[in-house]
């Protein structure tokens, strides 16, 4: 009987089941060596030199990456602004590149404050609208088309088949933040997408104690040789252990993403009933504008990311996330433990986001457990 290839689960469940040749352990050393022994006759025949460049503890994680993404190699990074800062980093000088209008604030401000010095002409526009992205695309002039989905913290979604079509048409490449949606949910690159870039702080690591950003590239061409020599000239690189948790994370990716994205559907119908409730954002719900596209190209789920607005404004949603008990209120996302965090308070004036808006990162605790602190918290009595 011949072998049906993996699941993604089982190969990242079992790290695609590398063992340590040396000593048969399961799992694999923390290499901590900075640098790498020449040969006699002055080579280096074992492929190594140097740590900033070559670090063995990356070999598992990477691969392990690739193979969930379905792409041909990833890199890791210190951090996720880092990876994207990186492919910034990468295009020519005089590029036009377009990104979206609701993304991540701490890389649109990247792209706002630095962009410009390094020679990139930013345009931001609304990607889940096509027409859109036809408009601000430039022949020959566009070098990247950079999109997030769903995109935080409204959660929108920018179809990536359609946005790839658009981009390579341009002669540009489309890079995807796709750190919501995971390589459980969303295989970007089998959709048309030439870079996947994932805050990996997020749902890869999932246990909030690592900072670490990752790419990964459909071919290794000539910008991919590029982003190698921008991470090991330019030193943006995570330390041993950092790789060593990581990878022990996505070893439970699955499991986590999947439990988050059921109890997340839970508590956005549940929310979606509340009289406190203006609005629910959740990709999940039939009524989210990005529902169609989402159902189309995100499977087993919506991701574990929602985002609510509460009735009374400002003042009642920060005094709705000072109520609850099991919720944590703190930023980030993607972590074992539910998150609850006020939005406008950290994202500054330019900023998509309504005053009256609650981001939930929704953990792997008991879903009735989240969506009953939650209810009490919303009781108008509370207030
Ligand atoms: C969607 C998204 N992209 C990128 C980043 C930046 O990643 P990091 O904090 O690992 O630098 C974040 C961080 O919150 C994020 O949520």
């Amino acid at each position: 009987m011949t072998r049906k290839p993996l699941h993604p689960s089982t190969i990242a469940a079992q790290g695609l089941g590398w063992t340590d040749a040396a000593t048969g352990a399961v799992v694999l050393p923390v290499h901590t060596a900075t640098t790498f022994l020449r040969d006699r006759d002055n080579q280096y025949r074992r492929g190594r030199s140097y740590g900033r460049a070559d670090n063995p503890s990356y070999d598992q994680p990477q691969a392990v990456l690739t193979a969930l993404e379905g792409g041909a190699a990833s890199l890791l990074f210190s951090s996720g602004m880092a990876a994207a800062a990186g492919v910034f980093q990468c295009l020519p000088r005089n590029s036009h590149m377009v990104a979206p209008r609701v993304m991540y604030w701490g890389l649109r401000s990247w792209l706002k404050n630095f962009a410009a010095a390094w020679g990139i002409d930013v345009e931001f526009v609304d990607t889940t609208s096509p027409d859109a992205l036809r408009r601000a695309v430039r022949a020959r002039q566009t070098r990247l088309v950079w999109i997030e989905t769903p995109a935080n913290p409204l959660w929108s979604v920018t179809d990536i088949a359609v946005a790839g079509e658009i981009a390579h048409a341009a002669g540009a490449i489309l890079a995807v933040d796709s750190t919501a949606a995971t390589p459980v949910l969303t295989r970007p690159l089998a959709l048309g997408a030439d870079l996947v870039m994932h805050s990996a702080t997020k749902y890869l690591n999932g246990h909030s104690d690592v900072i670490a950003g990752t790419l990964t590239t459909a071919g290794e061409d000539a910008f991919w040789e590029r982003l190698c020599a921008v991470r090991s000239s330019g030193g943006a690189i995570l330390g041993s252990f950092e790789a060593y948790l990581l990878l022990r994370g996505m070893r439970t990716l699955f499991p986590r993403v999947e439990g988050a994205c059921q109890s997340a559907q839970r508590i956005a119908e549940a929310l979606s009933h509340n009289p406190h409730i203006l609005e629910v954002l959740y990709p999940g719900l039939p009524e989210h504008p990005g529902h169609a596209i989402a159902a189309r190209q995100m499977t087993d789920g919506f991701g574990g990311m929602l985002s609510v607005r509460v009735r009374g404004g400002a003042d009642a949603a920060i005094a709705t996330a000072a109520r609850v008990e099991i919720w944590k209120r703190a930023t980030s996302l993607g972590g074992v433990e539910s998150l609850i965090e006020h939005r406008a308070s950290v994202e500054g004036a330019d900023s998509p986001v309504p005053a009256d808006l609650l981001r939930l990162s929704v953990g792997i605790e008991n879903p009735d457990d989240l969506a009953a602190d939650l209810e009490c918290a919303l009781d108008s009595r509370a207030f």
